[in-house]
């Protein structure tokens, strides 16, 4: 029987390393752990590793070593579909489709998942919600191609929203987005991840917003994970 602290561990890695080539890894990450509800940043310069980090436990790339578990299912084999979220940070929308039919993708994806059961017209007032909360109603049936970088930024964000899911990984998903549409996005996520207990691990280049954002903040450096821990938030689980 697990301990409640365990329990409320979603993302487990154990001596990880990252990387695309067996002599050139890029990272190893000793142990990490994330807890539910947990709002961890992962900063560092181009280049170290960041979204091949995310791309790793998203199970997109297989790790060169080690072990990864995201909400009870040890990589390679993947969560229930929906609980897992990711914002890449080259979007991976369908450009020609329209806003809906984008986000509607991630709306489908949490009748899968164990944090929502949604039916299918559930699924779609939950995305025509999540796209008005990204302040896009105005697009909903324009084709994404039409949009904006942050436009089309936000409606990545809307997409993994409107699955429902336990665990977030957002790579730069606050890029080109001015500050007031910046704020309110960031806020958005916050509040689904406080509101859902659901964990969320982003990736941001810009080292004082990520701390402003996250519980904890770890810097990527010299092909290692190093802790750097913000001095003013609560860490209760360690690295
Ligand atoms: N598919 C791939 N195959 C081989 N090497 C790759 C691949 N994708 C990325 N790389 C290399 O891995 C390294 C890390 O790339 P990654 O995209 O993870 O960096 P990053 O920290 O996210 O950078 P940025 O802040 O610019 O987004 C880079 O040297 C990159 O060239
Ligand atoms: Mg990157």
């Amino acid at each position: 029987m697990l301990s409640r602290s365990e329990s409320d561990i979603i993302v487990k890695l154990d001596g990880v390393t990252i990387g695309y080539e067996e002599n050139n890894p890029l990272a190893t990450i000793p142990s990490l752990l994330i807890k539910r509800g947990e709002i961890l940043a992962i900063a560092g310069p181009s280049g170290i590793g960041k979204s091949t980090l995310l791309k790793t436990i998203a199970g997109l790339v297989s790790p060169l070593r080690g072990t990864i578990e995201v909400c009870g299912a040890t990589l390679p084999k993947r969560p229930l579909r929906g609980d897992l979220g990711y914002i890449p940070q080259r979007l991976g929308l369908i450009r020609h489709a329209s806003v809906m039919h984008n986000v509607l993708i991630g709306s489908r994806a949490s009748m899968c998942g164990s944090m929502q059961i949604f039916t299918p017209k559930e699924a779609k007032e939950s995305a025509r919600n999540v796209i008005c909360e990204m302040g896009l109603e105005h697009k909903i049936w324009e084709p994404v191609k039409r949009l904006s970088g942050g436009q089309q930024r936000r409606v990545a964000t809307a997409r993994t929203l409107a699955q429902a899911p336990k665990v977030i990984l957002a790579d730069e998903f606050l890029s080109e987005l001015d500050d007031e549409t910046m704020s309110h996005v960031a806020e958005t996520v916050v509040r689904y991840a406080r509101e859902n207990n659901a964990a969320v691990i982003l990736v941001e280049h810009d080292v004082s917003r990520a701390r402003e954002l996250a519980d904890r903040l770890v810097v990527m450096d010299d092909g290692r994970l190093n802790p750097f821990i913000s001095s003013t938030k609560t860490l209760e689980v360690k690295i």
